[in-house]
């Protein structure tokens, strides 16, 4: 795109949006079972998106200049912290930067003799090796449980040192959402005065209306002695729109380590609580709105219908010859396995049909495998989505496993990837099926088959270059 010489007009830009977006994945609906989260309440989002709208040119940079952000962020801030144990709070862009708010605040309250460390179990979400890389933080990976695939208190414990400024826990995992033994992971933490923060981005919004509709739900929050600080994302469960999520702090003290102020220029002072210093209070309005609009009683309407999914598609994939649930997760996260059928090739079969089901590399001995996030939507389409499940697997079985080109995995094993020029990538790229230039959705299971071969520090090389090159 060039800048066009003279503006255009609205609806011309809306058709062309409208055309961009022709390949995306629906955002509503529930076929897509990662990335979105759809309450199937079509006038919920609608307020939401109102109200983003009409915070859109609100700038939170000044709360001074602003103050409805700070009404509206000490409402939406006190509602996660009533349900979650108490606590101060920072309203954030997502949870990667809770996570990283987090993190800083360790680094800095705790100040230790050689670098801070942090003891992480290998199911934690990658932001907190994001925290950690941005912030000089060495990471401790933890092993968890190879059949519950929960962290264990004794495995966190063996993993802290003299350095160590903060060990986490999840309230639930992503990858096959369990949630992690929160009271006695944090009691270690406690014994040896070391913080800890539980992950509960996917869980801080969901796990209490689970529980409250039926289901065992641990107790994970900040009510839980131990625990210092605690991630909730709203535009996950919350279904609030993107841009959404809140980190609480037992102590105001400790939240005050994650703020950053600068005085040090001749501009106007600086004082942030969070990464992004300008930024939009249209996620914060978003929120707010959806949580009004929802209220308790639609958080536990729609906990209901997630648990009844949950548990049908757990019990439906478990009916499926030739597949496993991984784990017994307490949330509405379920991921399936199968020592019959290549899952790369049964996601693949479901994108035909109209169905995308993430694909999730093995990993730590865990197995490859498929997540499935259900929604608020989920249920009403629960049966249509184990059909498609059933029959994509049983295509699999028929295609069998993704076939690798002879040699590929060695050589990108091997390559030198920053030597490679954009061409060359994308003939690799081509290599095992993948048009980067090209539009719609490929097969992706000789790609996920190939990553899946190698370690993670190539498989992390292959998508930085990836990245570059279809933004190239
Ligand atoms: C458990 C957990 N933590 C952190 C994150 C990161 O959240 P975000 O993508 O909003 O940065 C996710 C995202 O899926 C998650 O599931």
């Amino acid at each position: 795109m060039s800048l066009p010489e003279k503006g255009r007009d609205i609806e011309e830009l809306l058709a062309e949006i409208s055309r961009l977006k022709q390949d995306d994945l629906p955002v509503r609906g529930g076929k897509v079972t990662a990335y979105v989260y759809d309450t199937g309440r079509p006038e919920v989002h609608e307020a939401a998106a109102r109200a983003y709208f009409e915070m859109l040119e609100v700038n939170t940079l000044d709360p001074t200049a602003f103050p409805s952000v700070v009404e509206m962020e000490k409402q939406v801030v006190g509602a996660v912290a009533e349900l979650l144990g108490g606590g101060s709070g920072i309203f954030t862009s997502g949870g990667t930067e809770s996570i990283m708010l987090a993190v800083k605040a360790a680094r800095d309250a705790r100040p230790v003799g050689g670098r801070p460390r942090m003891a992480v179990p290998v199911t934690a979400h990658p932001a907190f090796h994001k925290a950690a890389h941005y912030l000089g933080v060495v990471v401790d990976a933890v092993p968890v449980d190879p059949v519950t695939f929960r962290a264990s208190a004794a495995a966190v414990e063996a993993a802290m040192t003299e350095d160590t400024v903060l060990v986490v826990a999840s309230a639930p995992s992503y990858p096959q959402g369990v949630v992690d033994p929160v009271a006695e992971i944090a009691a270690a933490a406690s014994a040896r005065g070391v913080l800890c923060h539980v992950d509960a981005c996917v869980g801080g919004w969901l796990l209490p209306w689970l529980r409250e509709a039926g289901a065992r739900v641990p107790p994970f929050d900040l009510s839980v002695p131990g625990v210092t600080s605690l991630s909730c994302d709203l535009h996950k469960f919350g279904y609030s729109p993107k841009g959404a999520s809140v980190v609480l702090f037992a102590d105001p003290a400790l939240r005050r380590k994650a703020y950053f102020a600068s005085a040090s220029w001749p501009g106007y002072t600086v004082i942030n609580a969070t990464v992004q210093s300008s930024k939009s209070a249209g996620p914060l309005g978003g929120a707010w709105a959806t949580f009004q609009a929802l209220g308790r009683d639609g958080y536990l309407e729609l906990g209901r219908a997630t648990l009844a999914a949950a548990r049908r598609l757990r019990e439906g994939i478990a009916g499926i010859p030739g597949l496993r649930v991984l784990g017994d997760p307490e949330s509405a996260l379920v991921a399936f396995g199968s020592d019959e059928v290549d899952v790369f090739v049964l996601s693949d079969e479901a994108r035909k049909r109209g169905w995308f089901l993430q694909p999730q590399l093995s990993y730590a001995g865990i197995p490859a495998n498929i997540h499935i996030t259900v929604t608020g939507v989920t249920l009403r389409g629960v049966e249509a989505m184990l059909e498609v499940i059933a029959e994509s697997a049983e295509a699999a079985r028929g295609r069998g496993p993704a076939a690798l080109p002879d040699g590929l995995v060695d050589l990108v094993a091997s390559l030198d990837l920053d030597a490679l020029d954009d061409a060359a990538f994308g003939e690799l790229a081509a290599a095992v099926g993948v048009d980067l230039g090209g539009s719609g959705q490929p097969e992706m299971a000789v790609v996920n088959a190939v990553l899946d071969a190698l370690p993670a520090d190539r498989r992390e090389a292959v998508l930085i270059r990836f990245l570059s090159v279809i933004y190239a």
